[in-house]
């Protein structure tokens, strides 16, 4: 079972295990890539909701497909977010680092109704994902091309206004009236691309109300999924730390060097060799390293998460070719260019299989800025034709198979981009947009404000089969389009969503 050390060991010779040893203290600056000198600051803190966080994301897509693999492009601007959660010395104890932002407001605020009040730091990794929808396939999803991933968002989900810290993780997860699956992209920065890979999950309804971790229906597809995540051991310890043999004699780094130390992630033996970073450094167990010599300092940092190897179906999408550029003057912002590779047709019953001449639904999010839940970025619901005819993205033929050859995306003469705004999306459920909430009042805690519960595009969406672009922009500066029968001009989510209240504030609740 414990290959790993005995790999590692001998792969690496022995000069580096006796250069640990013969060090008693873990040195205190691990090798940086880049960044060098340590000088860069920029150590995680406790950081609530931003504010003044753009209400509008610009985004594109370009899409390709040979006889068996389809290829995503996807593109916008926003932080590195390579960096999710940790476990730093402190004190004479390890304490975990990072989480969701919302918790990190709690903390702040102390207010244990609203998130756990617990967070040391704000680290959480950013994110691309789309859910994918055959209507003419046998998980088709009645509605998704009106409410798009709108038909997953609910009052009770996590963050939003009838949900309580208490209730714990509630997924996305299809009304109980609307049976099917859709396909689910998650492309993690964070927890799978430092190894090449992608996420793979589906999102379905609730099983007699009930659904994975704290309810909700958001499930990974059978296998292995990209990362493992740490326990903790009777006395407090991480489960793994650095094999010093892949870090040039350390077993953790320096936590104010978290956003610029090339071991802000690790691997298990499975994955150390896989990726555009190749090889990573490798995570052994806390013990191992215990006995090969190693005492934790203060501030000594490991990563939670250990990336591995992905089998099965949760492994079918792979994510050669993603590139991270920083802009010029700040290396932790840039311009993320995801690319995605899945064959057209897995033959797994938990993904959508794709093929020539069809045309599917699509919609898109964005997680950026250490943030979770409804603090992402969502598009409305698009169309993505592989040669079907009308739709909004035209995936382009090309010739050959496999996911060996990518298709080159910056000729986007032959491979057009399909521009579009996300938005961010507040207290947006889609009991509000049917109409359910007809009545019910919130109240914005930001502002003191009622907030009405009704939505005079529900009719237009239940009965007339209009989608939220028939009557909606996202962003205001956006071109409407001609509305189908019984579509006007209602405005942009830009607009709109803040009246609501919740945009990267505290969300609004129903009166207490
Ligand atoms: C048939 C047209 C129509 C459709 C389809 C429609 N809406 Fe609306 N929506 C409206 C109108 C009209 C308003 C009220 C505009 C106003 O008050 O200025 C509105 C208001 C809103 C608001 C602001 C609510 C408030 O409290 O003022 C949001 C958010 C919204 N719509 C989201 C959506 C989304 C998301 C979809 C798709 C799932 C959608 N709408 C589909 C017509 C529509």
């Amino acid at each position: 079972m414990r290959s790993l050390l005995g790999i590692g060991l001998a792969g690496a010779a022995g000069f580096a295990v006796l250069a640990v040893v013969g060090c008693p203290t873990t040195p205190t600056t691990p090798p940086t890539g880049g960044g060098g000198g340590g000088g860069t600051g920029n150590a995680p803190t406790l950081v609530g909701l931003d504010a003044n966080k753009p209400m509008i994301l610009p985004f594109t897509v370009q899409a390709a497909y040979n006889d068996d693999t389809m290829f995503f492009h996807m593109s916008w601007e926003g932080d590195r977010g390579d960096t999710h959660d940790y476990f730093r010395y402190t004190n004479g104890a390890w304490q975990r680092e990072g989480g969701v932002r919302r918790d990190a407001q709690a903390t702040i605020d102390n207010d244990p109704l609203r998130g756990s009040t617990n967070k040391n730091s704000t680290i959480y990794e950013s994110r691309v994902t789309f859910m994918l929808d055959d209507p003419n396939g046998p998980n088709a999803v009645a509605g998704f091309a009106e409410f798009g991933c709108m038909l997953t968002c609910h009052d009770n989900s996590r963050a939003m206004p009838m949900w309580v810290n208490a209730d714990g993780e509630v997924h996305k997860y299809l009304p109980d009236t609307i049976p099917g699956r859709l396909d689910l992209w998650h492309h993690r920065l964070g927890r799978s691309n430092p190894a090449g890979q992608s996420d793979d999950q589906w999102v379905g309804q609730r099983i007699n109300g009930e659904g994975d971790g704290d309810g909700g229906s958001r499930n990974g597809d059978a296998g292995t999924s990209p990362y493992a995540t740490a326990s903790t051991d009777d006395d407090g310890n991480p489960e793994w730390v650095f094999d010093p043999s892949t870090t040039g004699g350390f077993y953790a780094f320096p936590f104010e060097e978290l956003f610029t130390s090339p071991m802000r992630f690790f691997a298990d033996e499975t994955a150390e060799n896989l990726g555009p970073n190749a090889p990573l450094p490798v995570g052994i167990p806390y013990a191992d390293a215990v006995a090969m010599g190693y005492v934790p300092s203060e501030g000594d940092t490991v990563p939670r998460r250990r990336q591995r190897q992905t089998e099965g179906s949760r492994g079918d999408i792979s994510a050669a070719g993603t590139t991270f550029t920083a802009s010029a003057s700040d290396p932790l912002m840039g311009t993320w260019n995801s690319n995605i590779q899945r064959a057209l047709d897995t033959g797994n019953d938990d993904d959508t299989a794709l093929a020539d001449g069809g045309v599917y639904n699509i919609a898109f999010a964005v997680h950026k800025g250490m943030v979770t839940v409804r603090d992402h970025y969502v598009s409305f619901a698009y169309t993505v034709s592989l040669n079907g005819g009308d739709a909004d993205i035209q995936a382009v033929k090309i010739a050959g198979s496999g996911a060996g050859t990518l298709p080159d995306f910056t000729d986007t003469a032959m491979f057009p981009l399909t521009e579009m705004s996300l938005f961010l999306p507040g207290i947006t459920s889609y009991e509000f947009l049917i109409g359910e909430n007809e009545g019910l009042d919130y109240v914005d805690p930001a502002t003191g404000e009622s907030i009405g519960q009704s939505h005079a595009g529900a009719n237009g969406l239940l009965t007339q089969g209009l989608s939220c672009r028939a009557c909606h922009t996202a962003a205001e500066a956006d071109v409407f389009e001609t509305p189908p029968t019984g579509g006007f001009n209602a405005g942009s989510m830009e607009m709109h969503v803040p009246e609501r209240g919740g945009v990267n504030t505290p969300t609004p609740l129903p009166p207490q």
